[in-house]
């Protein structure tokens, strides 16, 4: 291997330009050729290409977002659009890419692997947390210290005021950030996409601590969330079926994407950063390098995209008797 190409592809998330450290400079511990590649996978088709050496990555373990740009290309889902990458790749000699991203990158990767048979390795960043295979994804525990520190702020108002709140995170199809979030700020209630809670159920546990002599409460609610209304739906429903409750939004949004990382996400970037050129230079190719048990490992692509780790019973346990 002499030439390893690097790309951030889907929703970027903090931490990812420390990976793209991390990769850079075990190219150059190696003695192998770094190329950064911009705008993901659709950069990839149009060759936007950079030699990237250890000092080009100087200042950038502390930024949020990435500084490769991020896409999600339409025509790289088209095997006319992998084809020109392949291609691409060759022109400039690219022997192995590193992919990070989510389960879209990795399901583009798989293609572009199958069909044109280049070694990939991938690493998990997205704030979602929901990649099989790895215990943390990158930028999700920055994430989290954001909702926190965000619901934190909504918090002092909404006790000013005797007002209840609904916040919404992000998580289309994932509740980890919601969840984990929504404990650490100490919510009332939590609505996950993995399960419907019942809409009779948290109107019950609203009445019972209004009884109890709550006078603010915190909903998070994960954009996922299976109740089948939307957040201002929601909201509204309650004011309708539960009087003496001053209701407000907020819904938290892109913000959550960005910032700098935390300490765990640099530290994870760097980790799997180098863990992906090593799994490269062992032969490797179609996996992902995630952590477990603090370890690096690797997992087939097929298997960091399949099914979801179980949702962990214990915080929604946690969760019922500390809001009691
Ligand atoms: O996958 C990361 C994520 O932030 C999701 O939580 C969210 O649903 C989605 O991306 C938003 O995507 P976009 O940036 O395209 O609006």
């Amino acid at each position: 291997i002499k030439k390893i190409g690097v790309l951030t592809s889907g929703g970027d998330a903090p931490g990812m330009n420390a990976a793209i450290r991390a990769v850079t400079r075990s190219c150059a511990y190696y003695d192998i050729e770094c190329i950064g590649i911009y705008r993901g996978f659709q950069g990839l088709i149009e060759g936007e290409f950079e030699v990237l050496t250890a000092r080009s990555v100087r200042n950038v373990i502390n930024k949020g977002g990435t500084f490769l740009k991020s896409a999600r290309s339409q025509e790289f889902r088209t095997k006319e659009g992998r084809a020109k990458a392949f291609e691409k790749l060759q022109e400039v000699g690219i022997d192995a890419l590193v992919v990070i991203g989510g389960d879209g990158t990795f399901t583009g990767a798989i293609h572009l692997q199958q069909e044109h048979n280049i070694p990939i390795v991938g690493i998990p960043g997205t704030i979602d947390n929901d990649i099989n295979g790895t215990d943390y994804t990158i930028g999700y525990d920055t994430a989290l210290n954001t909702v926190v520190d965000a619901i934190d702020k909504i918090r002092d108002t909404a006790s000013s005021h005797d007002r209840l709140f609904l916040v919404e995170v992000m998580g289309r199809d994932a509740g980890d950030i919601a969840l984990n979030s929504g404990i650490g700020a100490g919510a009332e209630e939590i609505l996950i996409p993995e399960e419907d809670m019942g809409i009779d159920r948290m109107m019950e546990s609203l009445m019972k601590s209004r009884k109890s002599g709550k006078t603010s409460s915190i909903i998070v609610v994960a954009e996922g969330e299976k109740s089948g209304k939307n957040i201002f739906e929601l909201a509204e429903f309650i004011g309708e079926n539960l009087t003496g409750y001053d209701i407000r939004v907020s819904v938290l949004g892109h913000m959550q994407r960005g910032g700098a990382p935390s300490c765990y996400d640099r530290v994870l970037a760097s980790k799997l950063g180098v863990g992906a050129v090593e799994a490269i230079l062992r032969g490797e190719s179609g996996v992902m390098v995630g952590i477990t048990n603090k370890i690096v490992t690797s997992v087939d692509f097929e298997v960091a995209i399949k099914g979801r780790r179980p949702l962990d019973k214990e915080l929604r346990r946690v969760l019922n008797i500390t809001t009691v």
